[in-house]
């Protein structure tokens, strides 16, 4: 069945996935972010852009400027209620692995609180939470530099291809709202430190230091925390593949 399908954040890393995969798919899609003229953070252009909307991928993300809870609160309060006043009937949410067990980590509130908006929201949901993208060495890489030297943190993950997300984001759409969803991860564990040096190496940048990050993020980043549970469905794409594919 063709669906309406509006993609919060369809600009960005996951959420222009999804909407790439919607549009092969053969769904009428709604691309919803700042530069196609909706604020969904102020409100602005969200009721005329979700008219006629059946389901609504949230894959938005706040920026450097942000506070994350205050974005995502925003945000979903936006989706909700516009999504209720439309008749949206089915609201998929971009979630993070682990967001729960290291809250304490601004960026993992903000996903929690977008959680807790959505279940309480009253649109029936799936919260479907992916561990972290290939991608995120290349934003290591980034991040990480100071001065001359690039540092990245001592942390176990099992990287996803963003590609497959935006995959299973809209077939989570085209599905039931299942509340939370099984969670999606990569096919393999990988460290964070090996992936960044790898990627330096791929675009021939310079050595990575190791850095343990404190607190309970850094602990979370160290103790398994944020890799996937024994009933997680998994990507095909290892991130050697994904290096591979770079060059
Ligand atoms: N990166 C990872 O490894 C990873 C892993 C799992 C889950 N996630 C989560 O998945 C989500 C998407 O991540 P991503 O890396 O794909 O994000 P991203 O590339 O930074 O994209 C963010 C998107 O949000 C939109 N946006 C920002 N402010 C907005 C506003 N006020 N109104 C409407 N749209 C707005 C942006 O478009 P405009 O700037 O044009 O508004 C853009 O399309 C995030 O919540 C992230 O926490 C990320």
């Amino acid at each position: 069945m063709t669906l309406r399908i509006a993609v919060a954040g369809g600009t960005g890393q996951a959420g222009s996935e999804a909407v790439r995969a919607a549009r092969e798919r053969g769904h009428d899609v709604v691309v919803l972010a700042r530069a196609t003229g909706v604020d969904l953070v102020a409100g602005t252009g969200a009721r005329e852009a979700l008219d006629g909307v059946d389901v609504v991928i949230d894959a938005s993300g706040s920026g450097p400027g942000d506070d994350p809870t205050e974005f995502h609160e925003a945000v979903t309060k936006t989706l909700v209620s516009v999504g209720a006043a439309v008749g949206v009937r089915h609201l998929v949410v971009l979630s993070i692995v682990g967001c729960d067990r290291a809250a304490t980590y601004p960026l993992y509130a903000g996903k929690l609180a977008q959680e807790r908006e959505t279940e309480a929201g009253g649109i029936p949901f799936t919260i479907a939470r992916t561990t972290q993208f290939h991608e995120f060495a290349k934003l290591m890489w980034r991040v990480g530099k100071r001065g001359p030297l690039h540092f990245a943190p001592q942390m176990r993950s099992q990287p996803v291809a963003v590609r497959e997300v935006g995959e299973h984001l809209v077939d989570l759409a085209e599905g039931a709202p299942h509340g939370h969803a099984p969670e999606f991860a990569g096919p393999r564990e990988e460290s964070v430190l090996e992936m960044t040096r790898a990627y330096a190496r791929a675009i021939g940048g310079g050595p990575v230091i190791p850095i343990r990050m404190g607190g309970d993020f850094g602990r979370a980043q160290r103790d398994g925390s944020l890799l996937p549970g024994p009933h997680a469905k998994h990507g095909r794409q290892t991130y050697a593949e994904w290096i591979s594919a770079l060059s």
